[in-house]
């Protein structure tokens, strides 16, 4: 396996075409293009690294995949009463679905699903405590209490916000939120503000790729039918209109994020962790994807 993440670390490092850094959140725009990383993590326990793997970068909406867990662990099914299971087929900071939709996302991975998700997860109590909480589930899964949120990312997404801030008020409008619209959305802000490195996040989505269990702690997570749904969320959700592409080329559940991170499952073998910051036309790492493409060439972990 260290030969293989070598091999992908160094044909990711020969690329010209590394995409587009983002740029509507300022902050992001700031983090250097020419970075690449792989790590990934058998279900037993062994990892292997190649790149930049102990660089930290912001994991942005692979959050969501974390949120979605504590949500359903708080909710159980009732979940579903506040986001849908379906693809969206639209960008991930889309409103249009919600005025036909009665302001009920289609999915927890969207911007608006996972904002809604934020909102079931505060049940009434403080955003800080709420993202205490979050930061305490993070730290756990990894088995780092290093983890924490970059407070300039989350102000940066905080100037810039008015996209979310509309989503959430036009979802409060359906009389939709159990807490004020800016406590949600201050939690959510900081919650894609989690900065994390490869390592960390491979380790922290191992229990998805075990039935359940984390191997590197022996905790279990979730149940097995629970680690099978949110994989088939990833798989169907996990890179908004991109994820037919990312299926297609692919083959495993996966979770982007806009800083440029991308989480992968292989169920039975693997959780994988890839960043590169530069991003496709639909914001998903354009060499995260060709990275993990590589890899599930040379394993024979596609799901199909
Ligand atoms: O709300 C946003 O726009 C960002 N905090 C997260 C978006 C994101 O990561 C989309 N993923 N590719």
């Amino acid at each position: 396996m260290q030969k293989i993440v070598d091999d992908i670390a160094a044909q990711m490092a020969s690329k010209i075409e590394k995409g587009t850094v983002a740029s509507y959140i300022p902050q992001l725009a700031c983090v250097n293009p020419d970075q690449f990383s792989i790590s990934v993590a058998l279900a037993d326990g062994s990892l292997f690294n190649a790149g930049c793997a102990q660089t930290l970068f912001s994991i942005q909406s692979i959050s969501k995949v974390f949120t979605l867990t504590l949500a359903l662990g708080k909710l159980g099914e009732r979940v579903w009463n506040r986001v849908g299971r379906e693809p969206s087929g639209d960008p991930f900071n889309s409103i249009v679905q919600l005025e036909h939709e009665q302001g009920k996302p289609r999915n927890p991975f969207v911007n608006a699903g996972a904002i809604a998700i934020a909102d079931a997860i505060i049940q009434g109590h403080q955003p800080k405590e709420t993202l205490a909480e979050i930061l305490q589930f993070m730290r756990f899964l990894a088995d780092d209490e290093s983890i924490a949120i970059n407070e300039k990312v989350a102000h940066s997404e905080e100037l810039t916000g008015e996209r979310n801030a509309s989503l959430a008020h036009f979802m409060a409008s359906f009389g939709h939120f159990q807490n004020p619209v800016d406590a949600v959305l201050g939690t959510y802000f900081h919650h894609c503000s989690i900065a994390m490195n490869t390592v960390q996040l491979a380790t922290a989505g191992l229990f998805l790729a075990n039935s359940g269990v984390n191997p590197a702690t022996g905790y279990r997570v979730v149940s097995s039918k629970r680690a099978r749904r949110i994989n088939s969320l990833m798989l169907m959700c996990g890179h908004y209109d991109g994820s037919g592409e990312f299926a297609y080329r692919v083959g495993l559940p996966g979770k982007s994020g806009v800083g440029g991170g991308i989480l992968a499952i292989a169920p039975g073998n693997a959780s994988i962790a890839v960043w590169s910051p530069g991003l496709d036309t639909i914001g998903n790492s354009k060499l995260g994807t060709e990275a993990l493409e590589l890899l599930t060439q040379k394993t024979g972990w596609s799901v199909f």
